[in-house]
């Protein structure tokens, strides 16, 4: 505990740099940033801070550093892993970057975008569609999730297959160390090779090592053409005899190949009823896939249609639908989006985000459902995921009312999680694919991680950060 003085003292700084208005410690103002999406994870901070500029967020994190007072950066709060909930024994603030939301430039000849960390990632792919670019990024989450979250969390995504997680859409990074030191690297180069790489440090590194306030990103052209498909299969081995077809036929024309079982698909129908299903027959996998072109000669529609024709003849697929508007492509796509509020609806749902080689996926759906089905026969087991990228999220859902209340939760899910994660680490996969590590995947981190890769990344944060002010209690 800071001594009163102590508290009001820096709250008095923290003003002086942000302005009285954007200094928030009122519990009515501040209870939205202290509880995250999913309503998991509840924290306590001494103050919310909202600053507008880089020179502010220097300001603070200098403030903290002199009080010794943590900070926990906060985009859109949609995190999965509570990293962006203030839980440490230790007095925090919480960081929010969302008035750090100007689109800074556009240079279309070098296909780059500098923007302010939090740029909703909604916003950042309508500046870019409306400079007649794309910004390829998409998650369920981006109307209210930031790039600067989606830096600090190495997002994924449904585009990833054919445009890489966000390493690979970054060119430069704007960060204030844990000193205040602003480092500004908004460097606009696809090639340098000056020694260590301190911005692919930054990115995954969950508000630990600074904070991102602004950031290059890389943009693409817009397609010309652009197709969904869902298609009906028989099990999770059609689904990826499906995507190797897709790859051999398409190559780096499938922006987005994702895939569900019956059981979510089901259940996402039964939630959200705005929503319909465009096939008349039940399967037990359903595929979702995006092809695109940028040349508006192909013929895209001809090519999508005869190899799915060649999957029906093998008997791979039952039934498929290919959208001819944007309207049943948006029912598509928000059957596949409409999972996590599906999920958190039906009960007391533990969900994981693995990844394995691709060809071990039909290995880890039966491995983790036989593992959750024998341990919980009550559970309803799911999947959905990026299969095209090996990611795949399996989620047990439980009865609400046997397991209520935080500790009982939390009990469970770590039972699944070591079953899951056991067959995970057998098909050498990984406990974490996308979401990320936050508060509530430490442990698992400290038993799966390498040793010597754990002892650097202590090092690493020890050198950056050897108060333990950013972040404290995420990641290590
Ligand atoms: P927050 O939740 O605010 O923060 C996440 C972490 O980043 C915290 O540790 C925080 O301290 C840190 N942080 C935030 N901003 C900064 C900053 N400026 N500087 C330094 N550190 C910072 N994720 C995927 O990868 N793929 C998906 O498909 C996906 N789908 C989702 C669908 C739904 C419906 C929801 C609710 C979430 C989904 N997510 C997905 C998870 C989440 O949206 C992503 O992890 C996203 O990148 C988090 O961004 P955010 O701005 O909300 O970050
Ligand atoms: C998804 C989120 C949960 O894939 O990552 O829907
Ligand atoms: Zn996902």
């Amino acid at each position: 505990m800071l001594p009163p003085a102590h508290i009001a003292s820096l709250r008095q700084r923290l003003a002086a740099s942000v302005g009285a208005a954007n200094l928030l410690v009122d519990p009515e103002d501040t209870a939205r940033y202290l509880r995250d999406a999913r309503d998991r994870y509840q924290g306590t901070a001494l103050a919310v801070v909202r600053p507008a500029s880089t020179a502010e967020v220097s300001a603070v994190v200098a403030g903290c550093a002199a009080a010794g007072v943590g900070i926990v950066p906060q985009g859109g709060n949609t995190g999965m892993c509570g990293g962006a909930t203030p839980q440490s024994q230790s007095p925090c603030i919480v960081l929010a970057l969302e008035r750090m939301n100007r689109i800074r430039g556009i240079d279309v000849a070098d296909s780059t975008m500098t923007v302010e960390a939090g740029c909703t990632l909604a916003a950042v792919q309508a500046a870019a569609r409306e400079a007649g670019k794309l910004f390829p990024m998409s998650l369920g989450s981006e109307g209210s999730c930031q790039i600067g979250g989606n830096i600090a969390t190495n997002a994924g995504g449904t585009a990833v297959l054919r445009y890489g997680c966000m390493r690979e859409l970054v060119l430069g990074l704007e960060v204030v160390l844990p000193d205040g030191r602003v480092w500004n690297a908004l460097r606009r180069l696809r090639k340098d090779n000056t020694g260590y790489d301190l911005k692919q440090l930054i990115i995954g590194s969950e508000g630990t090592l600074g904070v991102v306030t602004g950031a290059v990103l890389k943009l693409y052209a817009r397609p010309a053409r652009a197709l969904t498909a869902l298609v009906a299969l028989h099990g999770v081995e059609q689904v990826l005899g499906l995507l190797g077809e897709f790859r051999r036929s398409f190559g780096e024309h499938i922006t987005t190949f994702e895939a569900m079982s019956h059981s979510e698909y089901a259940l996402v129908l039964r939630t959200h009823r705005d929503l319909r299903d465009p096939l008349p027959q039940r399967a037990a996998w359903y595929a979702f896939i995006e092809v695109t072109s940028e040349l508006d000669t192909m013929d895209l529609r001809a090519a999508l249609e005869s190899c799915l024709a060649r999957s029906q003849q093998a008997g791979r697929v039952i039934d498929a639908t290919i959208a001819d508007s944007l309207a049943q492509a948006d029912n598509i796509w928000g059957i596949r989006h409409g999972v996590t509020e599906a999920n958190l609806r039906a009960g007391a749902a533990v969900s994981h985000d693995t990844s394995v080689p691709v060809s071990s996926i039909a290995d880890f759906v039966a491995g983790s459902e036989a593992a959750i089905r024998a341990a919980f026969p009550a559970a309803q087991v799911l999947f959905v995921g990026h299969v095209g990228d090996g990611n795949i999220h399996v989620v047990a859902i439980l009865p609400r009312e046997d397991y209520a209340g935080a500790e009982a939760f939390a009990r469970v899910a770590d039972e699944i999680n070591a079953l899951v994660d056991r067959v995970t680490v057998d098909l050498g996969g990984s406990i974490s694919a996308e979401h990320g590590i936050g508060r509530s995947n430490r442990a698992r981190l400290r038993r799966f991680k390498d040793p010597i890769e754990l002892e650097f990344m202590v090092r690493v944060k020890a050198m950056l950060d050897p108060a333990g002010l950013m972040n404290p209690g995420a990641l290590l």
